[in-house]
């Protein structure tokens, strides 16, 4: 069935639907006069500025985060991972629309007081691998001493320090088979696949045996992933990527591969049986939403997780960036819709009871997260940002904090 892609409507609407929810749950900061935890100062990598990897700071006066909902943890990160939205946020990606949702936020939760604003110095890094050393009073699921994974919101302090705080529901008691920091590289990549094709494509166990999926950026961070969770899934997966991965991509589960690199791709790709689902991971600079969409049968579904949404509002600002958007939402549903096809836009959110899924596949050897062979300490938390955007890694990239031990 067809449905149409809402995405900025639903945006607005969940912006106001969880401040009004996180009124009715913390009645206010200063009833849990408890959770707020304050432990002096930690060691942090900070931003002053949006630019370019010369604007990171090793500082080691840094405030330990406070705990400002009775649900909320406080986590000694052990490990941590690069992924390109650190990057994006160093160079100001989505500064505007982050802020302007954590100021309604404030204005509703906290009456107005701007304590909770993410303002500079900022602390980049969304996934970590840490322990529980805190908890808010009405944390029910932890216990201080837990080993605990996530990939903390965009609107949180990141996790390139010491301590972050995450709430309860946005973690999940780390895999019991792997290591710290293979555990720390898995969940943003794993919390996005899983939204784009369970949450976003309503594909589960019942609806995809058989069905072929076409995944665009198959070797990266989340297209591995997705490789496997579609694998999972019993689909028949072509990967488009560079021809030196075709063994790795093969081997954990695509049936068919071409090279993105080579001149006539899309020819190749054209003469194949058609598809029931494609995952793009790298977004429309390489080819048109309706080459794509000839690709796909009557019905099927085209996801992204390459959308406009911050972009255009870093741009053009809030309403119109907004506006535009919106526009661009509505003409590829419609676009998509006239041709038979779902058009999608995913994007992660932390979720700990996707990553409890996630975690019941690791453990059972049905997923395994990719790990480059140079690892960095906390210390060189730059340098292997810089690894990152200069193209080097083969795999996701994890630091060590081991000096924190
Ligand atoms: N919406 C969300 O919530 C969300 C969440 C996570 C990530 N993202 C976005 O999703 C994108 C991918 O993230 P990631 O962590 O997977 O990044 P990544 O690890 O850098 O992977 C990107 C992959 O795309 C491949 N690629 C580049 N150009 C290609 C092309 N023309 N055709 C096919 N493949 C191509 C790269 O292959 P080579 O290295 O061989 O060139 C690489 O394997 C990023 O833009 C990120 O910002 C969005």
């Amino acid at each position: 069935m067809l449905k149409i892609n809402f995405f900025p409507l639903l945006f607005v609407k969940r912006t106001i639907y969880h401040a009004i929810k996180s009124i009715n749950e913390s009645p206010t900061l200063y009833s849990i006069p408890s959770a707020r935890i304050s432990s002096g100062q930690m060691q942090a990598w900070i931003i002053y500025y949006y630019g370019d990897n010369q604007q990171f700071t090793l500082s080691d006066s840094v405030q330990v985060p406070i705990i400002l909902s009775p649900k909320d943890v406080l986590i000694k990160v052990l490990s941590s991972s690069i992924n390109p939205i650190d990057i994006r946020r160093r160079e100001g990606y989505g500064g505007r629309l982050i802020d302007t949702y954590q100021s309604m936020k404030n204005i509703l939760q906290l009456g107005g007081n701007q304590l909770n604003k993410l303002q500079f110095p900022l602390i980049l890094g969304r996934d970590f691998c840490g322990e529980i050393i805190r908890k808010g009073p009405k944390v029910t699921k932890f216990n201080i001493g837990d080993k605990v994974y996530g990939a903390l919101n965009v609107t949180r302090q990141g996790s390139f320090a010491q301590y972050c705080s995450a709430g309860e529901d946005e973690i999940c008691l780390k895999p019991n088979n792997i290591s710290d920091e293979e555990a720390s590289a898995l969940p943003l990549v794993s919390l996005t696949s899983w939204c784009a094709i369970r949450k976003f494509s309503g594909f589960n166990e019942e609806n995809s045996f058989g069905k072929r999926a076409l995944l665009i950026g198959a070797s990266g961070g989340v297209g591995h992933i997705a490789t496997q969770l579609l694998k999972n899934l019993g689909m028949e997966i072509t990967a488009l990527c560079r021809s030196d991965s075709f063994d790795y991509i093969r081997q954990i589960g695509a049936e068919d591969a071409v090279n993105y690199r080579q001149k006539d791709w899309f020819v190749e790709l054209s003469r194949k049986p058609k598809y029931d689902f494609i995952f793009d991971t790298v977004g429309p600079r390489y080819y048109t939403f309706e080459f794509m969409s000839s690709l796909l049968n009557r019905g099927g579904t085209f996801v992204t997780i390459v959308t406009p949404i911050f972009r255009n509002v870093d741009k053009y600002g809030l309403i119109s960036g907004l506006s535009r958007t919106a526009y661009q939402a509505t003409k590829q549903t419609l676009t998509g819709w006239s041709n038979g096809i779902n058009y999608r836009w995913a994007y992660y959110s932390a979720d700990g009871n996707v990553l409890n899924e996630i975690k019941k596949l690791v453990e059972q050897n049905k997923l395994k997260i990719k790990i480059d062979s140079n690892k960095f300490s906390f210390e060189n938390i730059p340098d292997a940002i810089s690894y990152v955007e200069n193209g080097h890694a083969k795999g996701k990239v994890v630091i060590q904090y081991s000096s924190f031990r």
